[in-house]
């Protein structure tokens, strides 16, 4: 076996190790990670809309029912004695009124009580119960708070939506706003939330409904709660009963005041995100590399040397490069296709970890990914002599990679001991989702940032010609602004030894 193995060159997948964890949360399907979670999300909202619009329907015309039955009963009222007494008097009347209360109003009586639109309750029920959790929820909130630091991005832009350079035809409400002062208050980021309060505050809640003015009501009492805490436990007390009541007792305009005094006494004591390399990469500010070249590479195969590859570099030392245009819309379809049940995807290695995209990884071969590892193949110069497993990820709107390596750190070693075919040598991402926002691979320490083009591969080196790991691989991923980030991603490993790994290195023409 292991004869087979040095000549061949095995793709394995990135975190496969999550998927022994016991944890409730590894397993549980979460909506916000991925754009198709969303996508799901999308077509619930539609199905309880449509149930919902069939059940407001049904109740119409039940109150046009009875209306019609109250219009067929008016008659003078009979305010005294006299009247009624005078009223009943007469033969057609009492007959009348006896036929009406012994047959009528027990049906309608009954009729107020049938229980109509059932079947549209039940499905509202049922999709109710697969709504997203406050974990999802929370999700998306630390996902918007990504996208706006690692950007840089000011809340008034957003709200109004504006981001980055391009304006969407799509704005934040009242509640949106509240929602996202109250989750930076949550994580200490004062100036940001009272950024977001002010927000909510220039956009005018639209209550006219008392149902809509009280559940806006309840969440900014609960965020002035929250806010009122804090001040009080800073002066060292507890919230009272007492505090408390005044609290549900308060104005509008006193609670608003609350939260925004506090907070704007709190911001010096704001934490702040720090600007690492990652963030200047995400925000394309590297200077740009200007000794590179493109070129068509057929010198890997013979095939290539009809159909040659176009070929990126994105840094010499170590070897990085894009290969442009090697998967086309539809092969990029057809390993759609290939997809059934995803799981969850994560952000790195450490804590804590964070669910940001599905994965789907394709174990069996494909008629898809026999071209693929031979395009690999071709690109490579390796030759793959064993079947490759892919895995294809999908991020969602905020889903993002930290700075991580793809060779062996400890902790991998650990969780990946059965493995005998030694460290991932090497490295390929295919881009296979429309991003027109965000989604950049970065290498930090390079100061290097790839566009996730679609239909493009990145291939890069994780190890030195001596085999020994090289720290500059580090890499991550952009949070993903606008779009629908697919990757497929392959790591390359082969035994640890020496000649294998000078065969796996670029010739330096
Ligand atoms: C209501 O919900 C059910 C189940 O989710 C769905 O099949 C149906 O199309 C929905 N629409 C209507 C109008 O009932
Ligand atoms: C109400 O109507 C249902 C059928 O629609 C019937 O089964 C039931 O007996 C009625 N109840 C009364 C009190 O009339
Ligand atoms: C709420 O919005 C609707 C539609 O946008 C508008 O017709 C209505 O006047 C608004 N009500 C208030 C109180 O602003
Ligand atoms: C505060 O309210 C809670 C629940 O309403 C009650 O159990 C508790 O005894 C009250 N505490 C005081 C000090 O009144
Ligand atoms: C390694 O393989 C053994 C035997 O097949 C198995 O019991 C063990 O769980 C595996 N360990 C890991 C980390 O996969
Ligand atoms: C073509 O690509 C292969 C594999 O990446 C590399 O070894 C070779 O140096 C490239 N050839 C040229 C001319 O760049």
């Amino acid at each position: 076996m292991s004869s087979v193995l040095r000549v061949s060159v095995l793709f394995i997948l990135v975190h496969s190790v999550f998927s022994m964890d016991s944890n409730d949360l590894f397993f549980k399907k979460y909506y916000s990670s991925s754009v198709s979670g969303l996508v799901k999300l999308l077509k619930m909202e539609q199905e309880f809309m449509e149930n919902f619009s069939v059940y407001a329907n049904i109740l119409q015309k039940k109150v046009d029912n009875l209306n019609i039955f109250l219009d067929a009963l008016k008659r003078p009222n009979h305010n005294t004695h006299n009247e009624r007494e005078k009223f009943v008097s007469n033969p057609l009347n009492a007959f009348g009124l006896i036929r009406r209360l012994n047959q009528d109003w027990p049906k309608w009586q009954n009729y107020t009580q049938k229980q109509q639109g059932l079947g549209q309750l039940n499905a509202m029920q049922d999709i109710v119960s697969a709504a997203p959790e406050s974990f999802d929820m929370n999700e998306k909130l630390k996902a918007m708070h990504r996208i706006e630091t690692t950007y840089d991005l000011q809340p008034k832009d957003i709200a109004k939506g504006v981001l980055q350079s391009t304006e969407f035809n799509y704005k934040l409400t009242w509640r949106d706003c509240l929602a996202l002062a109250h989750h930076k208050f949550k994580i200490g980021e004062f100036q940001r939330s009272l950024l977001w309060f002010q927000e909510a505050l220039n956009i005018n809640p639209n209550g006219s409904l008392e149902i809509i003015n009280k559940l806006q009501e309840m969440q900014l009492k609960n965020f002035a709660t929250d806010v009122a805490k804090r001040s009080i436990y800073l002066s060292n007390q507890a919230l009272t009963n007492e505090t408390n009541s005044q609290l549900q007792d308060a104005k509008t305009k006193e609670l608003e005041q609350l939260i925004s005094s506090n907070l704007k006494r709190w911001i010096k004591d704001s934490s702040t995100t720090p600007l690492t390399d990652h963030n200047i990469g995400c925000r394309g500010l590297f200077p740009r590399k200007t000794n590179l070249v493109c070129r068509y590479n057929s010198s890997t195969n013979a095939f290539l040397k009809l159909a040659p590859l176009k070929m990126e570099e994105i840094s010499r030392d170590p070897y990085i490069v894009m290969f442009h245009e090697v998967i086309s819309d539809k092969e990029i379809e057809e390993m759609k296709g290939d997809i059934r049940e995803m799981e969850n995807g994560w952000t790195g290695l450490e804590d804590p970890k964070e669910i940001v995209s599905s994965v789907y990884w394709i174990r069996e071969e494909t008629s898809f990914s026999k071209r693929i590892n031979q395009r690999i193949s071709d690109m490579t110069g390796f030759k793959l002599e064993e079947f490759v497993a892919i895995q294809l990820a999908n991020f969602g709107v905020g889903g993002y990679f930290k700075p991580h390596f793809d060779y062996y750190t400890e902790r991998l070693r650990g969780v990946d001991a059965n493995n005998t075919l030694g460290d991932r040598i090497a490295s390929i991402i295919f881009y296979a989702g429309e991003v027109s926002q965000g989604g950049q691979t970065v290498f930090p320490d390079l100061k290097v940032v790839v566009e996730p083009k679609r239909g493009n591969a990145l291939f890069w080196f994780n190890k030195l010609d001596d085999s020994s790991p090289d720290p500059r691989s580090l890499h991550s991923v952009c949070p993903v602004i606008v779009g629908s980030r697919w990757s497929g991603d392959y790591q390359v490993a082969a035994l640890r030894s020496p000649v294998i790994c000078e065969a796996l290195q670029p010739t330096s023409s």
